[in-house]
């Protein structure tokens, strides 16, 4: 498996499958990768010839230097964990700081009609600008014609489609369904910092969001939304941020149902000191 480490490689890598018409997947990720990556890849490895995975923590998305500080990093597992899916088809694009920020890591300014503003752009300030920057980068590093990203992230999928249709990037985005453990808990890197009591009890998130797509049939989304919150108040272990449902396409809460419109109910919660969201598709 080749693992470059700077874009010039990358670059050589590329023109050389580029002379073969070769199509390239890609899925950019942050490491530490898990069954969910997996997933995400081996969809791109059936739609196209070869894929790249970008294994970058990008400095400029994290608003919590604690949070980047204590992020994953574990390159060689990954490394090890891709050559199980394929050796030959997978390229690794694992760049430093540098070589993607020249020496002042700063991410740019971006209008994404607001969905920027709604949910995580709310809690994590300058996160999407973070989200925007690396991703707009890696596209022109890596020139993928598909990228795929998982609908755990449901709003960083609407928003770098945005990205993508603003910008006229040459690239299609395919989403991909939420992966979850046996327990329901949504697939992330950050499930292996849990302590094993926060483990046990996080599960109880996705039961909230089934339960709550049930009641969203016939009752409100205020109705909803206070029944969600009553449940975590009596949760001792874990501690709500947000529970919002939300019109898919704007990502604004609801105030009236419409039948034209689709929904999704949004969570993020604290199990002790590890943030974690998820989210469910309502209708
Ligand atoms: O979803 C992620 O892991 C990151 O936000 C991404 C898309 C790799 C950008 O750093």
């Amino acid at each position: 498996m080749q693992v470059a480490n700077s874009k010039e490689h990358i670059g050589d890598i590329i023109l050389d499958l580029r002379k073969n018409d070769t199509s390239i997947g890609f899925v950019p990720t942050m490491g530490a990768l898990h069954k969910g990556h997996l997933s995400l890849i081996k969809k791109a490895l059936q739609e196209n010839d070869v894929v790249f995975v970008s294994i970058f923590v990008n400095p400029t998305q994290f608003d919590n230097q604690k949070d980047l500080k204590n992020y994953p990093r574990t390159l060689d597992r990954d490394v090890e964990l891709l050559k199980t899916v394929s050796d030959s088809k997978i390229f690794v694009y694992a760049p430093t700081v540098e070589d993607i920020y020249g020496k002042h890591p700063k991410a740019k300014r971006f209008d994404f009609d607001g969905l920027e503003h709604e949910m995580e752009g709310e809690f994590r300030d300058g996160h999407f600008d973070g989200v925007g920057t690396i991703v707009k980068r890696l596209f022109e590093i890596v020139t993928p014609d598909r990228a795929y990203f998982g609908e755990k992230d449901f709003q960083q999928l609407q928003i770098i489609r945005k990205l993508v249709d603003k910008n006229n990037l040459p690239v299609k985005i395919v989403g991909c369904k939420i992966h979850r453990e046996t327990t329901g808990l949504a697939m992330s890197s950050r499930n292996e910092r849990l302590l094993p009591e926060y483990k046990k009890a996080a599960p109880f998130i996705f039961r909230t969001l089934q339960e709550a797509k049930k009641k969203f049939g016939t009752k409100s989304a205020t109705k909803v939304t206070e029944w969600v919150k009553k449940q975590f108040e009596k949760n001792q272990l874990l501690e709500l941020e947000y529970f919002i449902i939300a019109d898919i396409e704007t990502l604004k809460p609801v105030k009236r149902k419409s039948q034209s419109k689709k929904y999704r109910a949004f969570i993020a919660v604290y199990a002790g000191e590890i943030r974690l969201i998820d989210n469910i598709a309502l209708n």
